[in-house]
C-alpha cells in the first residue's frame, strides 16, 4: 500500500489517509487517493502480475489498505474480456463482462474497497443510498466483514435488488423519491446514528475499486488501451476510475500517452451529462423528473459531474442518451447474438454503439469496448415473460 495522501479533485487540499475521511473538508468535493507509484513500481511490474490472484487484489501496491491488513474480498474483479462475435458488425467491440462480480455487478469492486478501508479505519455502520446494485454489494461486504449496513434505496427498485440486501442482514428503508433523496436523509441521521457514509464518490475508496477496470482493461488488451469505451454513467465513479487508472499505469510506464476516447451513455429519462455535455456547461444540474427502468442511471445529480465532464471533453469522447424501449429491445439482440443477459444499463451501451456508429463518431475498424456493468437477471420486472 503506497497511498501517501488524499487530494481534493477540485481545491488540491491535501488531506491525511489515515483517518475516516468523506469529502473534502474545505469545499466538499470528492477525496482521490493519491499513489507513490515510484514505491509501488517496485514489486509491481507488468510481469510479476501474471504470477499474482485473479481478483482485483492484484493490484495491490496501488489500492489502498496496508500490506499487512486482509482485504474484505469475495473473489471480485478478474471478469472476462469478450470479443463480440456478431453484433460489433464492421467494429472491433469488445465487452468488459462485469456481470460475474459477486453480487452480479461492478458494485463490488468498489464496495470490496471501500468496506475494507472502512473498517480498517474503524467504522462499525456503515450507510449508502442505492439505486439497487450498489446496495447489494454494501450489504454482502458489509455482512462479510462482520459491519452494520444501511441502505436506503427509491421504493421502485428492482425487487431482487431489495430482496438480496435484506437476505444479507443489512437494514433497508424504502423511500418515496430518487436516489438523491436517500443520500439527503442519510445525511441528515448519519451524525446522530453513528453511521459512515459509503456514498458514491463522497468517500475515497470506492473510485479506487472502480479504477481496477482500467487496469484490467489494459492487462487483457495487452497494454494498447481501446480507441472508444462505451461506459452507462450514473454517478459515473468506474468512468472517472478508469481515467485515474490511465494516468497511474503512463506513469508506472506500462502504456503510452493514447488513451480512449470515452462515451458517457445514459437514459433519455435521467440525463443530466448529456444535456451539461451538449450545452457546454463544466457542471450538470438537477434532472428534473428523473425515470428509467435503468436504476444505475436513474441519479438525477451527481457530485462527479465535474470531473465527468472534464473526462469526456478531454479525451474528445462524447455522450449519448437512450431511451428504455431501446434497451429492452437490444437487450434481446444482444442475448440472442452473444449469449449474454445484459442489464439494462449494460444494454444502452449497445444500443449506443448503433447510434455513435450512424453519426460517425464511432467508425469502422476501431477497437470499441462496452461495460456489461450487471446481470438482467437482477431486472426481471422490465422483462415480460412471454
Ligand atoms: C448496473 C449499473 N450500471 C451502471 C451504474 C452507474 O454507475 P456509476 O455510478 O459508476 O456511473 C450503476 C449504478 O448503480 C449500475 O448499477
Ligand atoms: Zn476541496
Amino acid at each position: 500500500m503506497f497511498v501517501s495522501h488524499l487530494e481534493c479533485t477540485a481545491c488540491g487540499l491535501r488531506h491525511e489517509s489515515s483517518r475516516l475521511l468523506n469529502v473534502c473538508l474545505s469545499c466538499g468535493k470528492p477525496l482521490f487517493a493519491i499513489v507513490d507509484l515510484d514505491r509501488a513500481r517496485g514489486t509491481l511490474t507488468r510481469e510479476t502480475l501474471g504470477n499474482r490472484e485473479k481478483s482485483l487484489w492484484r493490484y495491490r501496491e496501488v489500492l489502498p489498505l496496508p500490506g499487512n491488513v486482509e482485504p474484505i474480498s469475495l473473489g471480485e474483479g478478474g471478469t472476462p474480456l469478450l470479443r463480440a462475435e456478431k453484433f460489433g458488425d464492421d467494429v472491433d467491440l469488445w465487452i468488459k463482462d462485469e456481470s460475474l462480480n459477486p453480487t452480479q455487478s461492478f458494485k463490488a469492486r468498489g464496495m470490496s474497497v471501500a468496506v475494507s478501508m472502512a473498517k480498517h479505519l474503524g467504522a462499525t455502520k456503515l450507510a449508502a443510498p442505492s439505486a439497487g446494485n450498489a446496495g447489494g454489494a454494501l450489504a454482502a461486504y458489509a455482512a462479510r466483514a462482520g459491519l452494520e449496513a444501511h441502505i436506503f434505496m427509491p421504493r421502485d427498485t428492482p425487487r431482487a435488488n431489495i430482496i438480496e440486501c435484506r437476505e444479507m442482514g443489512a437494514h433497508v428503508t424504502l423511500m418515496n423519491g430518487l436516489i438523491t433523496d436517500c443520500g439527503a436523509e442519510i445525511a441528515r441521521r448519519k451524525t446522530k446514528e453513528g453511521w459512515f457514509d459509503v456514498s458514491t464518490l463522497k468517500e475515497p475508496y470506492r473510485v479506487e475499486g472502480k479504477k481496477t477496470l482500467g487496469y484490467e482493461l489494459a492487462e487483457q488488451l495487452n497494454w494498447e488501451l481501446p480507441d472508444a469505451v462505451l461506459y452507462p454513467t450514473g454517478g459515473g465513479t468506474g468512468l472517472i476510475g478508469m481515467w485515474k487508472a490511465f494516468d497511474e499505469m503512463q506513469v508506472l510506464g506500462w502504456i503510452g500517452t493514447k488513451r480512449p476516447r470515452m462515451f458517457a451513455v445514459q437514459a433519455t429519462g435521467c440525463a443530466p451529462i448529456v444535456r451539461a455535455f451538449e450545452t457546454g456547461e463544466k457542471t450538470a444540474g438537477e434532472f428534473p423528473n428523473a425515470q428509467t427502468i435503468a436504476s444505475g442511471l436513474r441519479v438525477p445529480k451527481a457530485i462527479g459531474d465535474f470531473l465527468i465532464l472534464n473526462i469526456l471533453r478531454q479525451s474528445d469522447g462524447g455522450v449519448t442518451a437512450v431511451d428504455d424501449e431501446e434497451m429492452i429491445r437490444v437487450s434481446r439482440e444482444v442475448g440472442s447474438s452473444e449469449g449474454l443477459f445484459v442489464c439494462p444499463e449494460g444494454a444502452a451501451c449497445f444500443a449506443a454503439l448503433k447510434s455513435l456508429r450512424a453519426e460517425g463518431k464511432i467508425v469502422s475498424g476501431e477497437r470499441v469496448v462496452i461495460f456489461n456493468t450487471g446481470s438482467g437477471i437482477k431486472y426481471l420486472d422490465c422483462y415480460s415473460a412471454q
